[in-house]
């Protein structure tokens, strides 16, 4: 071999490894070597192509960084025009859809089954662009624009990791055009967002307007430093191959070539079908990583697609069935401030009750004051209220051109609403506070609960109900006066029975034994959530030391920044707090005390742990939380990372799947010895 082809070929070789990495990382979410191995064959790769210039492939990866700032993009003609689709918004309209198919492919002599075949998929809400492929090779990807020109933003495109750059597999067609969708995951957008304010850039309002404004960006380097995905939902020009005969089948094509098309789309059996699979994907709609709008049914056979047509600017025989929208107009009735467990004033929004996204909505938070400002929410404005998956109602914007002219600012209350404490809100915070602590008898309210909840002190039976009255009646001004309450004390409350009663008192017994990082967290401390807490005292092993820390100690702890070690410091130097913890310890609350020696050999730390079968002595739900709280990560699939399997009775294809890997596999009896012992000494 020459010396150019021996280099020619190393480089296909490398450039085929890399590809096949980023598939198996990106899109089958499988990796095949850890990012180091990925690293060392990627960098070996930039540096031949370095020393070569000349044989860099043009579907190499290293093509999806950077490229040249545009000044402007190009446009583009699209020979097969990028059409939109005919919306339907009720089971009605969808039917209407499903007889004027049958109707016309009858009228045109065809012969139609009542359960007409449909392939049915999510409509994702991104930004459509089309993407052609020559002799296998990505060569040029473009907007819709107006469905007849749209615009050059091939450099954008190919930092998609999950666009092919190259297409594998046999009978590739000659020229391939791929039509799709866009988009940003929830958690991509999330996390862009939280960039964006961090350095003091815009957040965008939804994955839509957050996949466009990333996707139309001059200079590629920008877009490839955001979290793009891309599904195929269709075609548009297609050369030298013999079409298959239906959408779904296509589609298939696709996804063995490397193109991503969405893992939940269906072919299903007529309306009936359609209908089920759109209610289905409804209910499952918040589970899902990337926004939906809607579901898209598609005639699945393509002579019956062409017998069809196309209307103006949309085909007859497709159709978006839009979810109920999660965005709506309503006016602002009033606002008033909660006030919550570390006396934080929440501007809450009472609205105009309207339905949204299938729910009624009469309350909308504005999250803290800075915020409320931002948005400058008036009382008697409109505004677009939103409503996603379980979160709270939230106002997104308000219409400034109909408000009514003198609507008074918002301003904060002078004292808190509550009980009358000065109110505090420092020029760097966002929020504003209530500065009288546990005195605040909302306060007190909200810290009384946290502290009973399940993953703090986990006192079972102890309602919102039960703790008002307590206030109320002076039972309970701190959380260490749970451990005082009697029998004849509960017993003065309204509708309180004895054997609710000494439930109760057996639950506060039994919360006594606890975990340091459970009692730091029901501690409820600014700023010191759940994981946080957990941090905490694996880090710090004893209560003492953390009070005794300094504020550049704290921050020695994995993500404690100098907004938690703060609040932490400030915390542990407040008399009163100092007082309940100690009245806590004195009622009889304690925690195993950890040997610093010991903590590096908790047999369960960081370890990956599978459960299969049904477990006889506990349930799997405890199984779960008491390994998370010994630091393992339990998770659903065995892999090389599972440290142990626990079989339980039935246990089918991840024991095999274990056996074949040579994981250690554990019965549930060694499973429970090992719980049992790291338990007593680490959890
Ligand atoms: S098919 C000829 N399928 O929705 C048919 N479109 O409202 C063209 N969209 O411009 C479109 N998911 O950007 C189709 N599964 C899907 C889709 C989908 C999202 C977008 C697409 C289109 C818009 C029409």
């Amino acid at each position: 071999m020459t010396d150019v082809a021996s280099i020619q070929s190393t480089m296909a070789a490398l450039v085929a490894q890399v590809e096949a990495y980023n598939y198996a990382y990106f899109v089958a979410d499988n990796p095949l070597v850890p990012d180091s191995e990925y690293d060392r064959v990627y960098q070996a790769l930039v540096k031949l192509e370095h020393a070569y210039p000349a044989y860099r492939l043009p579907y190499s990866p290293t093509m999806r960084v950077g490229g040249t700032k545009a000044a402007s993009f190009r446009p583009v003609h699209h020979t097969v025009p990028m059409l939109s689709l005919d919306n339907a918004f009720s089971d009605e309209e969808v039917l209407a859809f499903a007889q004027r198919l049958s109707e016309r492919l009858k009228t045109g002599g065809m012969d139609v089954d009542a359960n007409l075949a449909f392939a049915a998929e999510p409509k994702l809400d991104g930004l459509a662009v089309s993407l052609s492929y020559y002799q296998g090779e990505f060569i040029q990807g473009s907007t819709r624009g107006d469905g007849q020109t749209g615009e050059d933003i091939t450099a954008n495109l190919k930092t998609i990791r999950t666009i092919p750059l190259k297409l594998h597999g046999a009978k590739i067609p000659g020229v391939l055009e791929v039509r799709g969708e866009v988009f940003m995951t929830k958690g991509g957008l999330s996390a862009l967002n939280k960039r964006q304010k961090d350095i003091g850039d815009k957040v965008f309002a939804n994955p839509r307007n957050a996949a466009a404004g990333s996707l139309r960006q001059l200079d590629p380097e920008i877009t490839r430093l955001r979290p793009l995905q891309f599904f195929a939902y269709g075609l548009g020009q297609v050369q030298n191959w013999p079409m298959p005969t239906t959408h779904s089948q296509v589609m298939a094509q696709l996804s063995a070539w490397g193109i991503p098309v969405p893992p939940i789309s269906a072919v299903v059996q007529g309306i009936a079908g359609c209908l089920r699979y759109y209610y289905d994907l409804q209910s499952k709609r918040d589970q899902l990583p990337y926004d939906i709008d809607g579901v898209v049914y598609k005639v699945d056979d393509l002579r019956y697609q062409q017998a069809l047509g196309f209307v103006t600017r949309a085909p007859r025989f497709a159709i978006a069935h839009k979810f109920p929208a999660e965005e709506q107009l309503t006016q602002v009735l009033a606002i008033d401030f909660q006030v919550g467990r570390t006396g934080t004033l929440t501007p809450v929004a009472h609205l105009s009750p309207v339905l949204v996204g299938g729910v009624h909505v009469s309350n909308a938070t504005l999250h803290n004051i800075g915020e409320a400002r931002r948005k400058d929410v008036r009382v008697s404005d409109t505004v677009i209220v939103r409503r996603a998956g379980d979160v709270i109602p939230e106002i997104v914007s308000v219409l400034i051109d109909r408000r009514v002219p003198g609507a008074p600012v918002l301003e904060l209350p002078p004292v808190c609403p509550v009980c009358g404490g000065r109110v505090v809100k420092p020029e760097t915070m966002a929020a504003a506070r209530c500065s009288a602590g546990l005195s605040c008898p909302a306060q007190l309210r909200e810290s009384l609960q946290h502290f009973v909840s399940r993953k703090a002190m986990a006192i079972d039976g102890i309602g919102d109900k039960w703790i008002e009255q307590w206030v109320e009646k002076g039972l309970v001004h701190n959380p260490s006066d749970f451990y005082h309450l009697t029998l004849t004390s509960l017993l003065q409350c309204d509708r309180m029975a004895e054997k609710s009663a000494q439930n109760i008192l057996h639950a506060i017994e039994a919360s006594k034994q606890t975990t340091l990082a459970r009692f730091l967290y029901a501690l409820g401390i600014r700023e010191v959530g759940e994981a946080t807490a957990k941090a905490l005292a694996d880090h710090f092993l004893t209560l003492e030391a953390i009070l005794a820390a300094e504020v550049e100690t704290l921050q020695q702890v994995p993500d404690v920044g100098p907004v938690v070690a703060e609040a932490l410091y400030l915390f542990c130097h407040t008399e009163a707090n100092l007082k309940v913890i100690q009245a806590l310890r004195a009622a009889g609350v304690s925690w195993p005390r950890v040997s610093v020696d010991a903590i590096g050999a908790n047999p369960f730390k960081a370890k990956t742990v599978v459960l299969t079968g049904t477990l006889a002595q506990l349930s799997r739900e405890e199984a779960i939380e008491r390994l998370q709280r010994l630091g393992a990560k339990v998770t659903g699939s065995v892999t090389r990372k599972t440290t142990w399997v626990v079989v339980g009775a039935n246990a089918g294809s991840k024991l095999a799947r274990a056996t074949e890997l040579g994981i250690e596999i554990l019965t549930e009896a060694d499973f429970l010895t090992k719980l049992r012992d790291s338990e007593q000494s680490y959890a």
